[in-house]
C-alpha cells in the first residue's frame, strides 16, 4: 500500500460541457455543445462543411469565448485563458488556414512557436532539434523562407511547429486537406 491516491482515469484529459459560442450578436454556432477527449487516444470531429468544426477547435484553443458552458483541462476549469495560456498549458493547435510566417525563415518560424519558453536555451535548442529530426526536410530548408516551401512541406512545419511544443495534446484541424495522398499518409504517421 502507498499514500499515493490512483490516478482518476475517469476525469478526460480534455472536455467541453454544453458549450454555446457565437462570433456575430445572438447567431449562435455552437449549440450546448459535449465534447470529451480521453488521453493516449485519437479523436475525431466529424461533419459537413460549416458544421462548426474549426469553431469548435478555436474555442478549446481560446480563440473564442463561450457565452456559456464549461472548457475543462484535466479537470481544471479553462475557459477565459488566452490562447498563449493554453500552450503554456500543453495544448498545440494547427488552424485550418495556413499559419505561416512567409517572410521568415524555417527556423524563425519553430522558434517563434516556442516562444513561450524563449528563456529556456536548452529547451528551444531540444526543440530545434527534435523538429529537424523528425522532419529532415525542414533541416535541408532551415534558412529558406516558409512561403517558399510547397503546401506539403508547410504543412509539415506548422506540425513541427507545434510538436516542438512537446504538447499534451495536439489539435489538428483538417491537416491533410489539399495535400497529395502521398504526403497525407505521411503526415499522419
Ligand atoms: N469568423 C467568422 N465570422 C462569422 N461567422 C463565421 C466565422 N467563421 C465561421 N463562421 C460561420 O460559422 C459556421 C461554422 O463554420 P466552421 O468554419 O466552424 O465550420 P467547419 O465545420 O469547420 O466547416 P469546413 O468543413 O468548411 O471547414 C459557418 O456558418 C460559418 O459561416
Ligand atoms: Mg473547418
Amino acid at each position: 500500500m502507498t499514500d499515493t491516491p490512483a490516478p482518476r482515469t475517469d476525469v478526460p484529459l480534455m472536455e467541453m460541457q454544453d458549450v454555446y459560442v457565437s462570433y456575430h450578436g445572438d447567431i449562435s454556432i455552437l449549440n450546448g455543445l459535449n465534447l470529451k477527449i480521453p488521453e493516449g487516444k485519437i479523436t475525431g470531429i466529424i461533419g459537413p462543411n460549416g458544421a462548426g468544426k474549426s469553431t469548435a477547435l478555436k474555442t478549446l484553443y481560446g480563440f473564442l469565448k463561450p457565452q456559456r458552458g464549461e472548457i475543462r483541462l484535466a479537470g481544471e476549469r479553462i475557459d477565459g485563458l488566452e490562447p498563449y495560456q493554453f500552450i503554456e498549458r500543453g495544448i498545440a493547435y494547427v488552424p485550418q488556414n495556413r499559419s505561416l510566417f512567409n517572410d521568415l525563415s524555417v527556423e524563425d518560424n519553430l522558434r517563434l512557436g516556442c516562444w513561450v519558453f524563449r528563456k529556456d536555451k536548452a529547451r528551444m535548442a531540444r526543440a530545434l532539434e527534435r523538429a529537424y529530426a523528425q522532419f529532415p526536410i525542414l533541416k535541408q530548408k532551415r534558412k529558406d523562407m516558409a512561403g517558399s516551401m510547397s503546401g506539403g512541406q508547410q504543412r509539415f512545419l506548422e506540425l513541427a511547429r507545434a510538436l516542438a511544443l512537446e504538447p499534451k495534446i495536439v489539435m489538428l484541424d483538417e491537416p491533410t486537406a489539399m495535400i497529395a495522398p502521398k504526403l497525407s499518409q505521411e503526415l499522419y504517421a
